[in-house]
């Protein structure tokens, strides 16, 4: 299957240099035989074999997202404002959605401000395209769109599956959880729509979707393919990856799980850490994605509005279970009601309303670690290869009101203090459903629609 760009929407960049990409053979080759006989190599690549698909003459760097603006204007879909619209949002309904998580549901779970529900996203200087259930399964009919990450991508996926469910009918879906993956199927359309567990992408002692509650956690910062292998294939990749490493350090293993003793571990300063996975996640990208095959995402940071604490550093607080799935968190507290001139030592609880203050950033929202991306992403790019960043930090922070806070399924029994301070167990990192992470997918969507993907 080959994305065929439209020509209006898609740029096509013909290589002007001689990319990394499509150097590695080039530079291989130089190395080991002659400079003379590479450029032979490089010539008849680059001349191409002429066999129709266009895309080798393009270095394989083709297909770049940009969004539609205004004649001429262009867009950035993730600067705007939120607008509240009661008349065409949610744009499901909460007991509509049959594969809901009881972590996302806070209507059910007893929450009566439902306005968090009604907020749509406007950008500055367009219109984001009305999603469109039937357009996006057509256009992924024959297709796996595959979520890789933690449970804030989790939360994405079951709102895709929320959202495009109402234009399936009935008996014509499933859901099936294998290990670590879990598929979500439109059988009329032969199109998956799955999630894979992998919070910190590549492996981890944290990798087990049932129990991955380990205080100490080991990060193999070279290894991914043990999880890449599940995604192989897929047709739009969407990844994410933060919360999991918010500790100051990592301890890092060289070697295997298996035989741990053969290993090396090293306490890694947490950006390093962080920037080493990515360089892993980049080169395995790289040597597998066919960038005319396969659309890739990743989704910046997602904002907490959490409590804030004496303590600095990483304590066990949240626990939840999804299906069969049990997530134990360790986050710094950081972000602090302080942040939105709320009460000190408040944090999402009892929350109601948006923070109104333009170009709000908590300080729960680490830059670092955005540009570590950014700067991955970037350099992906100079080697052929487009991985559009979902760039919905900016747009979820003004959204304390939007978590679940207390309104939630709780696994354990709550204690009596819990009971009487309910901030204490407020969820302040995921978000209710409908809610925000609807129109991070309604701007995915967007994006696997202009993408012209075949
Ligand atoms: C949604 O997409 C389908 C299939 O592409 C199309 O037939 C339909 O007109 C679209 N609906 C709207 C409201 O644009
Ligand atoms: C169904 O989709 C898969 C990809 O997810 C593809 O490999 C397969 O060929 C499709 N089946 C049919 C009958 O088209
Ligand atoms: C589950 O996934 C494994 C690969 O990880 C595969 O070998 C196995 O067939 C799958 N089981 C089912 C029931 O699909
Ligand atoms: C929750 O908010 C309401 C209205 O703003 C306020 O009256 C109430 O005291 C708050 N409750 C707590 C526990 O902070
Ligand atoms: C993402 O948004 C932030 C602020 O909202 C901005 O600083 C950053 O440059 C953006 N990154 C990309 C890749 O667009």
């Amino acid at each position: 299957m080959a994305v065929k760009p439209h020509p209006q929407q898609i740029n096509v960049k013909p290589c002007a240099t001689w990319s990394v990409r499509c150097g590695v053979h080039y530079l291989i080759i130089a190395g080991f035989i002659t400079v003379v006989l590479a450029l032979v190599l490089a010539a008849f690549r680059a001349g191409g074999s002429g066999d129709g698909s266009a895309s080798r003459d393009h270095c394989g760097g083709g297909v770049s997202f940009e969004p539609l603006g205004e004649e001429g204007g262009g867009c950035d879909w993730f600067d705007g404002k939120w607008v509240f619209d009661e008349e065409s949002y949610p744009l499901y309904r909460e007991e509509e959605c049959s594969f809901m998580s009881d972590q996302l549901a806070c209507e059910k779970f007893g929450r009566s401000d439902l306005s968090y529900r009604n907020w749509r996203w406007q950008p500055r200087r367009c219109d984001l395209p009305r999603f469109n259930g039937t357009g996006l399964l057509e256009r992924l009919r024959n297709k796996r769109l595959v979520y890789v990450g933690d449970s804030l991508n989790r939360g994405q996926w079951v709102s895709m599956v929320c959202l495009v469910e109402k234009s399936i009918p009935a008996g014509l879906k499933s859901m099936r959880t294998n290990g670590s993956l879990i598929t979500f199927t439109a059988i009329g359309y032969n199109a998956t729509i799955e999630f894979y567990w992998a919070p910190l992408l590549v492996e981890s002692n944290s990798d087990d979707p049932v129990n991955h509650r380990i205080p100490e956690r080991i990060v193999r910062v070279q290894a991914i393919e043990k999880h890449a292998r599940h995604w192989t294939g897929a047709h739009v990749l969407v990844f994410d990856t933060y919360l999991w490493w918010l500790r100051p350090e990592m301890k890092v293993l060289w070697g295997s799980f298996e035989n741990p003793d053969g290993g090396i571990f090293k306490d890694v300063e947490m950006t390093r850490a962080y920037e080493l996975a990515m360089q892993t996640w980049a080169n395995w990208l790289e040597l597998h994605i066919d960038p005319f095959k396969t659309l890739l995402f990743f989704v910046s940071m997602s904002p907490t509005h959490q409590r804030s604490s004496s303590s600095h550093f990483t304590f066990p607080f949240l626990k939840f279970v999804y299906n069969d799935m049990c997530i134990d968190f360790n986050v710094y507290q950081i972000c602090r009601a302080e942040d939105w001139d709320g009460k000190p030592g408040q944090n999402c609880y009892n929350e109601t309303g948006l923070i109104s203050k333009e170009g709000y950033w908590g300080s729960g929202s680490d830059t670092r670690l955005m540009q570590i991306v950014q700067g991955t992403i970037a350099a992906l790019k100079r080697r052929g290869l487009n991985v559009q960043m979902l760039n919905i930090t900016q747009l979820s922070e003004y959204r304390k009101e939007a978590h679940p806070s207390v309104y939630r399924k709780q696994w354990e029994p709550l204690t009596e203090d819990q009971v009487s301070n309910p901030s204490s167990y407020a969820d302040c990192i995921h978000w209710c459903l409908p809610g925000v992470p609807d129109v991070w997918n309604e701007i995915l969507s967007a994006y696997i629609l202009l993408s012209g993907t075949q």
